[in-house]
């Protein structure tokens, strides 16, 4: 091949590169590490495919890829820890509301405060797409709007109350899993009640107070912002972390795009003394991992006996995310560790089963090693979640106020069951299988949304005032025109029966007269 040939063909491909390099801005105002643990494994992940990735979040990288700028917001708010007692009760979910609520309004004023994304926004670079947190505040669209670009929503978990109405999802409790709640798709009527009242109240919340409060505080310094509420249906797409095959199949629009899954990283082998612990575990072992939520201080004393006592009665190894060190137990028996490589574990063949919080990291993990749950859940999405894991087939759900030691080990020993672990592999299979990998698929959506901006694939149910979705106009339109058949038939009827009397009357007189 000549070197002129051969340069051309190079620069062509140099060039082609070029071309398909987007302009990326991420916005992840929420100071959550569990989300952002999902977020960055996408957002590193457009860079190394060659776009240039801007990225305004409380988590820099230590070692960025090419192409991977972070404006930096870290140290102005202390990082959440998702820590909480070891139990649920409506008192407890109204702080977290309260919680959910009053960090939306923090983060918005704690990055609009920030010198370098100000300067960012006067700057104003050509973005091709912006990439925003969709969790508990909309204060990132605001941001977007400036920049002029299409934007495209991202969530590490399942939807929020207040994020089915701006795309139009619908939202029914009598099938619809409620983020905070149990009952899945299946509740009782005392659930639907529940979630009903509940839903209100998160949507109300979120409306007339995180959502007014970003708008004043996007004021402050802007005065071009359209309503927030308006920003939201513009979103091109909404990548959600979900995949039916553990969510169970829903009704979405075309622009709400699953892509459940894309955080998993592959497993490497264990290493040292855990390696040791595992592999000379002879009938296996069972994973025990609360996350971050459940501390040694947090779960009551009597409540870690049972766990031991089970473990006594069961032939299986534990290993035990736990940051005391003073659980008595034989080291033959039982491992813990403050932190434990979750994934490498799962994915190693001994592990047999997984008690968890049901978090969504941990579950995605379960399902993607083909780990059985059983599910304990607490707070935030961990209730549907559990609900999932169980109708999904991944393992089975064991209320935190069930716990004791015949409820866990009937539990345990219901998914250790040889038939119950053939399905779980089997629901694992089904969940690896896709035409396009959830990576794939949320990098595509995204490059779709820059390459075609012209375009919003918003449904029009999301348009549609809520008196015409529910048909409330069309019920009165055939309810008034009953009524009015009914009153003219009335109508009728009387004037027959008047006639007919008339005439009986003039019958009887004239039978008089003859
Ligand atoms: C990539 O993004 C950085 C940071 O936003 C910016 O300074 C740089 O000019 C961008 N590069 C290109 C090629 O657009
Ligand atoms: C989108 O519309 C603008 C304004 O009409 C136009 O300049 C631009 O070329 C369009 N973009 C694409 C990708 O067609």
């Amino acid at each position: 091949m000549k070197p002129s040939v051969l340069i051309s063909i190079l620069s062509l491909l140099v060039l082609t590169d070029y071309a398909c390099s987007l302009n990326i801005l991420g916005i992840f105002p929420y100071q959550g590490k569990s989300h952002f643990i999902v977020f960055r494994v996408y957002l590193r992940e457009l860079a190394k495919r060659g776009h240039n990735v801007t990225v305004i979040s409380h988590f820099p990288e230590q070692d960025p890829p090419a192409n991977y700028h972070d404006i930096s917001l870290a140290g102005s708010t202390k990082p959440i820890e998702d820590e909480g007692p070891f139990q649920t009760s409506y008192l407890i979910l109204l702080a977290v509301s309260w919680f959910l609520a009053h960090s939306g309004v923090q983060n918005c004023d704690t990055m609009l405060a920030n010198d370098r994304v100000q300067s960012l926004i006067k700057e104003k670079p050509k973005f091709d797409v912006i990439v925003v947190e969709q969790f508990n505040s909309d204060c990132a669209l605001g941001v977007a709007h400036k920049f002029d670009a299409p934007v495209v929503g991202i969530m590490s978990h399942i939807l929020m109350p207040y994020h089915y109405q701006r795309l139009g999802i619908p939202y029914n409790p009598a099938y619809v899993p409620f983020h905070f709640l149990e009952g899945g798709t299946k509740p009782t009527l005392y659930q639907r009640v529940e979630r009903t009242i509940f839903d209100f109240y998160f949507r109300t919340l979120y409306k007339y107070y995180t959502q007014r409060s970003n708008q004043n505080s996007l004021a402050k310094y802007f005065d071009d912002i359209p309503p927030l509420d308006d920003l939201a249906r513009d979103m091109k797409f909404l990548l959600l972390y979900h995949n039916f095959v553990l969510t169970g199949s829903r009704l979405f629009p075309s622009n709400v795009i699953e892509v459940g899954g894309f955080h998993v990283i592959d497993a490497k082998p264990l290493t040292g003394d855990l390696k040791k612990f595992v592999d000379e575990a002879e009938h296996g072992v069972i994973y025990i991992s609360f996350g971050s939520v459940v501390k040694a201080t947090t779960m009551p004393a009597d409540k870690v006996q049972d766990v031991l006592n089970v473990m006594k009665q069961l032939p299986q190894r534990f290993i035990w995310k736990w940051e005391d060190k003073t659980l008595l137990v034989d080291k033959n028996k039982l491992y813990t560790k403050n932190w434990l490589p979750q994934v490498d574990i799962l994915a190693h063949p001994k592990t047999l089963a997984f008690l968890s919080h049901a978090g969504n990291g941990g579950t995605t993990e379960a399902i993607h090693y083909g780990v059985p749950m059983v599910a304990m859940p607490i707070v935030g999405d961990q209730p549907a979640n559990a609900a999932a894991v169980e109708e999904s087939g991944l393992g089975v759900t064991l209320q935190v106020r069930d716990l004791n030691q015949e409820n866990l080990l009937n539990a345990f020993k219901k998914v250790l069951d040889p038939k119950f672990r053939e399905r779980v592999k089997e629901v694992s299979k089904a969940w690896h299988d896709r035409p396009i990998s959830p990576m794939d698929t949320a990098v595509y959506w995204t490059e779709f949304a820059a390459k075609h901006p012209n375009f919003t694939f918003r449904t029009a149910a999301a348009d549609v005032p809520f008196y015409q979705y529910i048909n409330l106009d069309v019920a009165a339109v055939l309810i008034t025109i009953f009524i009015l058949n009914i009153v003219a038939l009335r109508i009728a009827i009387n004037k027959c029966r008047s006639k007919k009397k008339v005439t009986t009357k003039t019958e009887k007189k004239k039978a008089k007269r003859a």
